[in-house]
């Protein structure tokens, strides 16, 4: 099938290696590129090319060049450089949040920062507690470290947080650690409500457990007014993440972790076994980037962009899926839309891809099989009207499943 992952091979290494958890949705760019032809792409959170082009790197890398020289392209401290790290500690500050540059540890993208949490807070057996739908690749990587998770249900609000304490007390053990994404969430592009971002903490605090706020879309609210961050509200048991992909550029994979600088020492213990420090030349970028002026306007900028394409792909779903039973979610920011079919979503996927169009099939969120009839959507990535051709395109493909063809 289209869709599968490995290809066993039968090969010594096969039987010797262990077989770690990854992501569906990062498989999904392998499956568009071998498919080939023209296909819109609804599957990947990547910022559009329109938003890369934004950021005029060309210049940036001449100043780092200029100023830097070789300096940018050696070795740097496993922390990250100081530069930078005040940069990440000022921003922080400006949304409430109490931190200075020793809480500060520039990763490799958010997504080393969960591995890096993961090693520094997770033994095998720990339980972990996510929403569900969750971020497949966290999801993935709570599991590669030998963590039991623990999803609980979700609405337009965010994760139940009763529910969460419900499933508590039935879990074998405490939870170590609470995941969330409360802003314009991956997958369902909900956001943790005020009360719920109060109760959370009150649970996490409640059973000894650290809350790990993943924060990569704060910044693209389109409507509405942005919310208290979690650790704004306490810093003595979260952990805030947060990136430069979605809103400069995700290929130079630079991310951070805020925490006490006990842990910050911890997970750069754990980063010198994995890269010793990430890119110096990718975070002289970040730190030219900001050195060149702008960021709000640049960020303000991304804000219409998205807001145009959620609008585009809002109104193409509502008049192509007119008197169907598909529903989808309403974000007020971030880069997805979560639909509810009714049909098979990895038949719908195969169908999709026929017909010139993909996303990622609801089923990769979750660890417990679930979510089979759902989808996410991106309309980060197309153009206003590729996004009203991939709709009418994902239509046909829908009308072939659900007929049966
Ligand atoms: C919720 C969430 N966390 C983390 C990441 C990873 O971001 P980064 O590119 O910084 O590793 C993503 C990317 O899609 C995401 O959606």
């Amino acid at each position: 099938m289209s869709t599968q992952l490995a290809r066993a091979t039968g090969s010594v290494l096969e039987s010797i290696g262990n077989d770690p958890y990854g992501s569906f949705i990062d498989e999904t760019i392998g499956i568009v590129t071998r498919h080939g032809g023209d296909i819109v792409s609804f599957a990947v959170g990547s910022p559009a090319p329109e938003a890369l082009a934004l950021a005029r790197v060309e210049e940036l890398v001449a100043d780092v060049l200029a100023r830097d020289g070789v300096r940018a392209l050696n070795y740097g401290l496993t922390e990250g450089e100081s530069e930078l790290r005040e940069i990440i500690a000022v921003d922080a500050r400006r949304r409430g949040i109490d931190a200075s540059l020793d809480d500060v540890i520039v990763t490799a993208g958010a997504l080393q920062a969960i591995d890096l949490v993961c090693r520094v807070f997770l033994r095998p057996g720990d339980v972990v507690v996510a929403e569900s739908p969750a971020f497949a690749n966290a999801l993935s990587a709570f599991r590669n470290h030998g963590a039991a998770v623990l999803e609980v249900p979700t609405d337009e609000s965010g994760i139940d947080v009763a529910a969460a304490a419900r499933a508590i007390r039935r879990a074998p053990a405490p939870p170590k650690l609470f995941f969330v994404v409360p802003n314009f969430q991956n997958p369902t592009g909900a956001t943790l409500s005020e009360e719920r971002r109060d109760a959370l903490l009150a649970l996490a605090s409640s059973v000894g457990a650290v809350v790990v706020e993943d924060d990569p879309y704060g910044r693209l609210r389109y409507r509405g007014e942005d919310l208290v961050p979690i650790a704004a509200r306490s810093r003595d048991r979260v952990i805030h993440l947060g990136s430069f992909s979605k809103v400069f550029l995700p290929g130079i994979r630079v991310g951070w972790a805020i925490a006490d600088p006990v842990t910050v020492r911890r997970m750069s213990a754990a980063k010198q076994t994995m890269d010793s420090s990430t890119s110096t030349l990718s975070q002289r970028l970040v730190v030219a980037f900001y050195r060149r002026g702008g960021v709000p306007a640049h960020i303000a900028s991304l804000r219409r962009l998205y807001k145009e394409k959620q609008d585009a792909a809002r109104q193409a779903l509502t008049r192509e899926f007119a008197g169907t039973p598909v529903r989808w979610s309403d974000p007020d920011g971030g880069f997805y839309f979560w639909m509810e079919t009714g049909v098979d979503a990895r038949r719908f996927l195969d169908a999709a891809l026929e017909e010139g169009v993909a996303f990622v099939p609801g089923d990769a969120f979750t660890t417990t099989g679930g979510f089979r009839d759902a989808l996410r959507f991106s309309y980060c990535a197309p153009t206003s009207d590729r996004i009203g051709e991939g709709v009418r395109r994902l239509r046909r493909a829908f009308d072939r499943v659900a007929d049966g063809a």
